[in-house]
């Protein structure tokens, strides 16, 4: 799998399509996969939504969209149906108002039948739709050739009558003057009113490379998106292409991709390749923008082990030791010492070792020798160094890494221990600079800690 889709609330289910090759663990003939949940936590498996269609527009793929509710209150997507090296904006309509398993394409697909007259544009995939008074809106991912990433936005009068497509202007561009580098081309724009502001997600493609996802947040006039500030969706290299939707209770729930870390033949032929990450709950607070798991994540929790609250050095480290199984949560509260890093080492019971590594300064979370880059002109959360205690939460399960840190950084990683179960876990402070100074200056005290055994995120098929 790859990007989730369509994402909606819809008659009290989440609903999930994703990016789905039936062929095999690699990407090619590219269908929507869907799985349906009313908690977040079990997800059921329903039938492939939609499949290409010989001798259409879509026939070499049905790419990333989103799904809205028409005007005749029948929920429908806005897919980029892929035929050569044409990407257009295609639609469908759901057969089946209950539970959103059969849609009909448009017979007049595609809906915009080529890019903006004018603009050089090097990408144009990737949908994402809402109504405003009269008119409906959509913007769709590109990049204008020497400018930057781009969202170019578009208005409809008449959706059912989709011809009437108009191109407007770019929604916004990336470029030098934005605090974090985005590439040639936006993938998957996500644009929604978050309180009094809008944000703007998108993911950074660059020469042929999926880099990360960034977000905007900033004023929207109704036509041009003016950022205020920017920041990091994850810090961590798996993380891609996520979408959100608002629930039933107005809250707004992002899923990202996250991206392989096999080789593409061991991927194969394990006979899959991709995960979806947490749902993750995006809300802003003065101005800043807050990430964290949905609330329900707490239900998967089991059995619980205290970490003593105490003071930790590299010498003697806080180590809980028992059979905490393949998914388990390490949850803490500590006081830093200066800009020493928190080190939690996850050990897997074939003797490998999972390192997550919280650097307090830049408020940045590293996995295993995995490469976050160099965030820090654009770290998303405040220096917490000075703060007095602050908050880490690590969910792994069996190859999925994702840590919590502060209020609005996170981090997702990928990793393939033999024996993924974990037989201990330990907290201990490391040196700030692994060069010039192996002493860790002032004292880390953990003011709380627990590490709870998981239950399984369950998969369930077939229909409801
Ligand atoms: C992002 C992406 C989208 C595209 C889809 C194809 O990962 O490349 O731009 O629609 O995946 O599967």
């Amino acid at each position: 799998m790859n990007d989730p889709n369509g994402m909606i609330f819809w008659r009290g289910r989440f609903h999930l399509f994703y990016q789905y090759n039936p062929n095999g663990a690699f990407h090619g003939t590219i269908h929507w996969g869907h799985a349906v949940s009313e908690d977040l936590l079990t997800w059921r498996h329903l039938p492939v939504a939609l499949a290409p269609t010989p001798d259409s527009p879509d026939e070499d793929g049905c790419y990333s969209g989103c799904a809205f509710v028409d005007d005749d209150g029948t929920p429908s997507v806005m897919y980029t149906g892929v035929r050569g090296d044409e990407h257009l904006p295609c639609l469908a309509r759901t057969t089946d108002p209950e539970l959103l398993t059969t849609w009909e394409k448009y017979p007049g697909n595609p809906v915009i039948d080529a890019p903006p007259d004018g603009i050089e544009v090097l990408g144009f995939r990737d949908h994402c739709l809402w109504k405003s008074g009269e008119s409906w809106y959509q913007v769709i991912g590109s990049g204008i050739a020497g400018k930057g990433g781009t969202a170019l936005l578009y208005r409809s009068r008449n959706l059912t009558d989709p011809t009437d497509w108009e191109y407007l202007n770019p929604l916004h561009t990336g470029g030098e003057a934005d605090g974090i580098w985005s590439g040639t081309v936006w993938e998957c724009p996500d644009f929604f009113a978050l309180g009094d502001a809008h944000v703007l997600v998108v993911s950074v493609w660059h020469d042929e490379g999926l880099h990360y996802s960034t977000f905007f947040v900033g004023d929207f006039d109704g036509r041009v998106f003016t950022p205020t500030s920017q920041g990091m969706m994850d810090f961590g290299s798996v993380f891609y292409a996520p979408q959100s939707l608002t629930d039933g209770d107005g809250r707004r729930v992002l899923i990202g991709w996250l991206r392989d870390g096999r080789d593409d033949s061991v991927a194969r032929e394990s006979g899959w390749s991709g995960a979806m990450s947490l749902p993750r709950l995006f809300s802003l607070k003065d101005g800043r923008l807050h990430i964290e798991p949905v609330p329900e994540v707490k239900n998967l929790r089991g059995e619980r082990t205290t970490v003593e609250a105490r003071r930790i050095t590299p010498e003697e480290p806080a180590t809980v030791e028992g059979d905490f199984g393949d998914a388990l949560e390490v949850s803490l509260e500590f006081e830093p010492a200066g800009e020493s890093p928190l080190l939690v080492g996850l050990r897997h019971a074939s003797g490998e070792t999972t390192n997550v590594i919280c650097d307090p300064t830049s408020g940045i979370v590293s996995i295993g020798d995995s490469d976050t880059g160099d965030f820090s002109a654009a770290s998303n959360a405040e220096r917490v160094s000075e703060k007095e205690s602050v908050k880490l939460r690590v969910f792994f399960d069996v190859s999925v890494v994702e840590a919590y840190f502060g209020d609005a950084s996170c981090t997702s990683g990928c990793v393939y221990p033999e024996n993924p179960a974990v037989i201990a876990v330990s907290v201990s402070p490391v040196s700030a600079s692994p060069v010039a100074d192996s002493r860790v200056s002032g004292d880390t005290r953990i003011v709380s800690g627990a590490v709870w055994r998981l239950a399984g995120v369950e998969f369930i098929r077939g229909l409801v």
